[in-house]
């Protein structure tokens, strides 16, 4: 389905994505993890094509996504949404606004201009908030809601494209743990029920190993790890972030209690 090969991106002399080498054959829910600089960001970025390549090659279901322009690059944009930390939504504007966003691709400018949206796109936005469990909130203030709640509707406004991938970079670092719990379920739930492919990126080992079926371990802008979280011992784990023998994944935990889990 999706192919990186040898995906680099240089930013000077400092190479931030190395020779990235991925391929996801079927719709998977894939964690990226590693320290502060180690690459997430701009991995994800290049996928989306917010930021090009230095080189290499990205393929989706045999197009070359490195290669799209204008119109066609779009069309990528929009068929893999992207999810950010800070949700990136319109603060002062309503709920189901934000929502009908996401249609922006596919609309006219003048239509855009006049708030005109057509009525099955109000139907589908409110469907899809009832799905996440916020239509209650649809007519309020984007700011008016908490950040679980907001991020909420940022993973809504993806789906208004029905994007085949959702890209989201650190969805739940701005969370409380259980806001980010609700998050990370809505991940889940739109990957197993959609068949949709999940790309996030995660600041917590914990996390990727509940909700992901493959880990991806960045390091120095190098992919040092991919496999199941099984797979992911915590002597991997100590070599992904750069630890020393003190790392404990309690650390990098997101839980109120800390993990007792170990993997040896
Ligand atoms: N626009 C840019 N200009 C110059 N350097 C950049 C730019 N974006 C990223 N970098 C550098 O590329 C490297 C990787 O950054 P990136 O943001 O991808 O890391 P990350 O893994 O997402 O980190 P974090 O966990 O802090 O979000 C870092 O050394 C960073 O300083
Ligand atoms: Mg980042």
């Amino acid at each position: 389905m999706l192919r990186l090969t040898n995906l680099t991106k240089s930013f000077g002399g400092n190479k931030a994505v190395q020779d990235a080498n991925l391929q996801v054959a079927k719709p998977s829910m894939i964690g990226i993890i590693g320290r502060s600089g180690a690459g997430k960001s701009t991995l994800l970025r290049m996928v989306n094509r917010l930021t090009d390549a230095t080189s290499g090659q990205i393929v989706f279901e045999g197009n070359d996504v490195t290669a799209l322009v204008g119109a066609a690059k779009r069309n990528w944009q929009s068929q893999c949404a992207m999810i950010f930390q800070q949700f990136n939504l319109v603060p002062r504007m309503d709920v189901v606004s934000n929502v009908l966003h996401g249609t922006l691709n596919r609309r006219s400018t003048l239509a855009t201009m006049f708030n005109m949206y057509p009525a099955s796109d109000v139907h589908k936005a409110i469907d899809i908030l009832d799905r996440l469990g916020i239509a209650e909130h649809a007519p309020k203030r984007a700011e008016a809601l908490s950040g679980g709640q907001q991020q909420r509707v940022a993973i809504a406004r993806a789906l208004m494209q029905d994007p085949k991938i959702i890209l989201a970079d650190e969805p739940i670092a701005s969370l409380d743990p259980m806001n980010a719990q609700v998050v990370m379920q809505s991940l889940r739930r739109i990957h197993e029920e959609d068949g949709r492919m999940v790309i996030a990126n995660l600041h917590t080992l914990d996390t990727a190993r509940r909700y992901c079926d493959r880990v991806v371990g960045m390091r120095d802008g190098k992919i040092v790890f991919d496999g199941t979280p099984e797979q992911l011992t915590t002597s991997m784990a100590r070599e992904i972030y750069g630890a020393d023998t003190s790392f404990s994944e309690a650390a990098t935990s997101t839980e109120i209690q800390t993990l007792d889990r170990e993997y040896a």
